[in-house]
């Protein structure tokens, strides 16, 4: 594919970036999409490092200083977003919630990916919470970004089982290898136009 014809893929990042890492090794070759931009919400976050090392931009805002205002927080994240001309937003590990606003510029074109089996489980802790319900299985869901927390279009999920003796930590582990699988083939697919769910 032509560059002009890719698509400009920013990673918003909250921590480590397991999942951004897993995005970018995939962006190569053949691939629809390119990434443009990597950045956090902390200048702390080890992902950022590790980006940087792989010759992709980043930038962070450190939400802190702003408060409660998040609308004040993402006023200053989105000149970054513009000035990297994304196409596409991944979120991946991005622990702040997102305005209405904010979002409803991106609309169709900002994913998330979350540790459960979404509709089961918006919010944190999922893990702990499939365990605690005695859940047979859990996963992890890509799904589009909508105004609703957790709660847009599903593009698609990983399922694992959830063995005897699992903590929210060994169950969370299984879980992040089938994000790393799942994440990928999800943008790969949405960047060349095909919003048909993968079920891994
Ligand atoms: C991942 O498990 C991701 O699903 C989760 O945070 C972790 C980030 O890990 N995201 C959420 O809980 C979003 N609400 P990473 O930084 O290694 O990709």
């Amino acid at each position: 594919m032509n560059a002009s014809a890719q698509r400009r893929v920013a990673i918003l990042i909250s921590g480590g970036g397991s999942n951004m890492l897993a995005l970018l090794r995939s962006m190569t070759g053949d691939h629809p999409a390119r990434p443009c931009l990597v950045l956090s919400n902390d200048p702390q976050a080890a992902g950022l490092a590790r980006a940087r090392a792989l010759g992709v931009p980043v930038a962070a805002v450190d939400h802190r200083p702003f408060g409660r205002d998040r609308a004040a927080f993402e006023a200053a994240v989105l000149p970054h977003l513009q000035a990297a001309r994304a196409d596409i937003i991944a979120l991946a590990g991005f622990m702040r919630v997102l305005t209405a606003d904010f979002v409803g510029r991106y609309t169709g074109r900002m994913l998330n990916i979350h540790p459960s089996l979404l509709p089961k489980y918006p919010g944190l802790n999922t893990h702990a919470r499939a365990i605690a319900a005695g859940d047979a299985e859990a996963g992890c869901t890509v799904h589009e970004v909508t105004a609703e927390l957790d709660a847009g279009p599903i593009l698609g999920q990983a399922r694992v089982p959830v063995l005897p003796g699992d903590s929210a930590q060994t169950l969370a582990a299984r879980v992040l290898e089938q994000e790393h699988r799942l994440y990928p083939a999800v943008l790969r697919r949405f960047a060349a136009g095909d919003r048909t769910p993968v079920f891994l």
